[in-house]
């Protein structure tokens, strides 16, 4: 594991050292342009990194991570991540990874001062509030964090279907389909919430842009 900048600075050598061996156009033909097929919305956790859990390349997933993966409608770097996912690279899938043992999580399940942060974690308080008789009746404390963790991947996904532009794509056709992932720290292995849509039907109709012959 890296400690020093100039291990950093080393470590890059070595792997464009690698990467030519592996393959010699490898930095030509990303140098050409980007078309990723995903959009990830992650956590900043550095154990979490998406190319690498999921054994893809540079150029395959569009990327966008902060405190604890998650979809706030006011937050305009994130906004912004996923309109031009959504609309210029027009990736197919969405995808939210949440993962077991966050950090964020548990300071939000906390009654304690975290300075500047306590804001952001309000939003994943929020998301407690909502599930709070299920969360509330996990007594082991492990467990409910664990089930927290995944209440809140299935509130992030259930936010990116409440953005307008996600909706306007749904009207067109099938995509961006939007999913649901935990990663498990300890095992490498991530798992399927199996919550993935890629319609606004199941939202409370305040929520819903369709057009207006299908909203009665
Ligand atoms: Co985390």
């Amino acid at each position: 594991m890296a400690e020093t900048i100039s291990e950093l600075l080393k470590g890059n050598k070595d792997w464009v050292e690698k990467s030519l061996e592996a393959n010699p156009d490898f930095f030509s033909k990303l140098e050409k342009g980007q078309s990723p097929k995903f959009l990830w919305i992650g956590c900043s956790d550095s154990r979490v990194p998406s190319t690498e859990i999921t054994n893809s390349s540079p150029g395959s997933i569009f990327v966008q991570r902060n405190i604890a993966n998650m979809v706030i409608h006011t937050d305009s770097n994130l906004l912004s991540v996923v309109h031009y996912a959504v609309k210029v690279l027009k990736v197919n899938h969405i995808i939210v990874c949440g993962h077991y043992g966050c950090g964020g999580i548990l300071a939000a399940m906390s009654n304690e001062h975290f300075g500047f942060l306590d804001n952001w974690l309000v939003h994943i308080k929020d998301v407690y509030r909502l599930h709070k008789s299920e969360l509330d009746a996990i007594e082991d404390e492990t467990e409910r964090a664990r089930r927290y963790v995944e209440l809140n991947v299935k509130e992030q996904v259930n936010n990116l279907s409440m953005v307008s532009f996600i909706q306007e794509e749904w009207d067109k056709g099938e995509y961006p389909y939007i999913h649901g992932w935990v990663y498990t720290l300890g095992t490498g292995l991530i798992d399927d919430l199996n919550c993935s849509i890629n319609s606004s039907a199941h939202l409370d109709q305040v929520y819903r842009y369709s057009p207006k012959e299908i909203i009665k």
